[in-house]
C-alpha cells in the first residue's frame, strides 16, 4: 500500500474502505495480489451489472484489438459506433417504443448529467433546475449543484446557483405527499422558486441511500412536469441497465422522460456515457458541446456485446428471481433485530439496510471485507449498507454473500445486547 500513500492524493476513497491490492476479477469475484478471494456486492457502484470480465465481452475486445480496430476516433463515424447505435435502437429503444436521439458525452456519468442540464437550460431558456433531497448526480460543478449531500458541497465552490431542492418521495414521512408541496412552490408566484427548465431525478436514489420512489409518485412528477412545462430528466446512471428489473429504471412507472442520462454498466465495464433525448430537444449546433473522449470504440465494442444480454427475457427473469432471493433474506431483518433500528428498502437487485446507528453500517461493511465480501455504504450519514451485486451473479454466490451479511448483523446485535447488559450490571 506504500506507493498509494506516497503518491496518490488524499482524495482516494474506496482504497481506504477496501484496503487490498486487487489483481484479477471474474464474474462476481475479485482476487487480491495474495490470491485472497472476495465476493463483489459492490459491482463498481453499478458499473459491473454483467460482472467482471464477461467472457463474451473480453473476447469481443480481444478480437477488435487484434484486428487493429480503431480505438480513438473523437466523434467520427466508426464501425464499432455504428454497431452500438444499431443494437441500442433495435434491442432497447424500439421494443420499448422509445424514439430518443443519442448524444455521446465525455465517458463518465457526471459528463452526461452536465450535458443534460446544459441542454435543458438552453432549450427552455430558463436557468433554474429542481433536484431532490438526497440526490446524487456527480461531482463536477454543474452536477454538484444538483447533488444534495453537504459533504460534497463546500460553500467556497460557489455552485449553488440556479438550483432548488424539493423533498423526494417519502422524505417528509409516509403521510406527506411531497408533490403537493412541490406543486405549491410552482403555482405560487411568490414562493421564491423560479420556474425551472427541468427536474432531475433518480427513480431509486443510489448514493443517497436506496430511497425508492413509488410508481405513483413518478407518474405524478411526470404530470407536474407537463403541467408546468418543465423537462423531466431521469438520471439512470446507477439504476439503469437492469438494476431495478427492467433495462431503464423508469419503465415500472410507465413514464417516458424527456431526457435520460446513462453511464456505468452501459459500457460493459468500460467508460461510456450518453444522453438520450426526445428528438425535438436535440437543438445543438454541430460541435457546440464536444469533448475528446466522446465514445471510445473499445467501450462501444463492449457495450454492443453487453446489449446482447437484452435480446431475450432471460436476464430480466433472472433479475426478478434473484431480487426475490434478496428480498426474502433482507426484509425479515428489522423484525429479527428490533434493537438495531433497521429499515430495509429496495427493488429488483438493489437493496439497502439503513441502521439507526450510522457507525454500524460502516462496521458491517468493514467486517464483511475482512471475511471476503466487498460491500459499500451509502446514505446521508453512510448509514446504509448497499447491496449491488452483479445481475448475473450465480444464486449460490448471492446466497453466500447474503448469509455472511445476515450473520454479521446477528453478531453485531448480540454484541450490542451483551454490551447493554454489561452496562446495566
Ligand atoms: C445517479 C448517478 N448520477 C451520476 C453519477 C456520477 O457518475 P460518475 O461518478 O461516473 O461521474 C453517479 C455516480 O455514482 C450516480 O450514481
Amino acid at each position: 500500500m506504500r506507493i498509494f500513500e506516497e503518491m496518490e492524493s488524499e482524495v482516494r476513497g474506496y482504497i481506504r474502505s477496501f484496503p487490498a491490492v486487487f489483481d484479477t476479477a471474474k464474474g462476481s469475484h475479485l482476487w487480491d495480489e495474495h490470491g485472497k478471494k472476495y465476493i463483489d456486492f459492490f459491482a463498481g457502484a453499478g458499473t459491473l451489472n454483467y460482472g467482471h470480465n464477461h467472457p463474451a465481452i473480453s473476447q469481443a475486445l480481444i478480437e477488435y484489438l487484434q484486428r487493429d480496430g480503431i480505438v480513438h476516433a473523437l466523434d467520427k463515424a466508426t464501425v464499432a459506433k455504428q454497431a452500438f447505435l444499431q443494437n441500442l435502437r433495435d434491442t432497447i429503444l424500439a421494443p420499448r417504443n422509445l424514439q430518443y436521439k443519442v448524444q455521446f458525452t465525455g465517458p463518465t456519468g457526471t459528463n452526461a448529467v452536465e450535458t443534460a442540464l446544459k441542454l435543458a437550460r438552453m432549450v427552455k431558456r430558463r436557468s433554474n433546475v429542481i433536484a431532490f433531497t438526497n440526490a446524487y448526480h456527480g461531482l463536477s460543478l454543474g452536477s454538484l449543484a444538483v447533488t444534495g449531500n453537504s459533504f460534497y458541497r463546500d460553500e467556497s465552490y460557489g455552485v449553488r446557483h440556479n438550483t432548488d431542492f424539493m423533498p423526494f418521495d417519502g422524505y417528509l414521512g409516509p403521510d406527506v405527499d411531497t408533490l403537493t408541496y412541490f406543486r405549491r412552490f410552482l403555482a405560487d408566484q411568490s414562493s421564491g422558486v423560479d420556474l425551472p427548465a427541468a427536474v432531475i431525478v433518480e427513480t431509486v436514489q443510489g448514493e443517497g441511500g436506496i430511497h425508492v420512489a413509488s410508481n405513483e409518485w413518478l407518474r405524478g412528477l411526470d404530470d407536474l412536469c407537463r403541467e408546468f412545462d418543465m423537462l423531466l430528466i431521469v438520471d439512470d446512471i446507477q439504476m439503469g441497465n437492469g438494476r431495478t428489473g427492467t433495462f431503464f429504471s423508469f419503465e415500472r412507472a410507465g413514464i417516458v422522460p424527456d431526457m435520460v442520462t446513462v453511464s456505468k454498466s452501459i459500457g460493459g465495464g468500460l467508460p461510456l456515457a450518453l444522453l438520450l433525448m426526445r428528438p425535438e430537444l436535440d437543438q445543438w449546433q454541430p460541435g457546440e458541446h464536444t469533448g475528446t473522449f466522446r465514445g471510445n470504440n473499445l467501450a462501444f465494442v463492449a457495450a454492443t456485446e453487453a446489449l446482447r444480454f437484452w435480446d431475450d427475457s432471460i436476464l430480466a427473469d433472472a433479475i426478478a428471481a434473484k431480487g426475490q432471493i434478496m428480498a426474502e433474506a433482507l426484509t425479515p431483518l428489522p423484525q429479527r433485530h428490533p434493537d438495531l433500528g433497521i429499515d430495509v428498502r429496495g427493488v429488483g437487485m438493489v437493496w439497502g439496510i439503513e441502521f439507526r446507528d450510522a457507525d454500524l453500517a460502516g462496521d458491517i461493511s468493514h467486517e464483511a471485507f475482512k471475511r471476503g465480501l466487498v460491500i459499500e455504504t451509502a446514505g446521508a450519514k453512510s448509514d446504509v449498507v448497499k447491496f449491488l451485486p452483479p445481475l448475473n451473479i450465480d444464486e449460490e454466490t448471492l446466497r453466500e454473500g447474503l448469509a455472511l451479511i445476515t450473520e454479521i448483523i446477528a453478531e453485531q446485535a448480540a454484541r450490542r445486547a451483551n454490551g447493554h447488559q454489561v452496562a446495566h450490571a
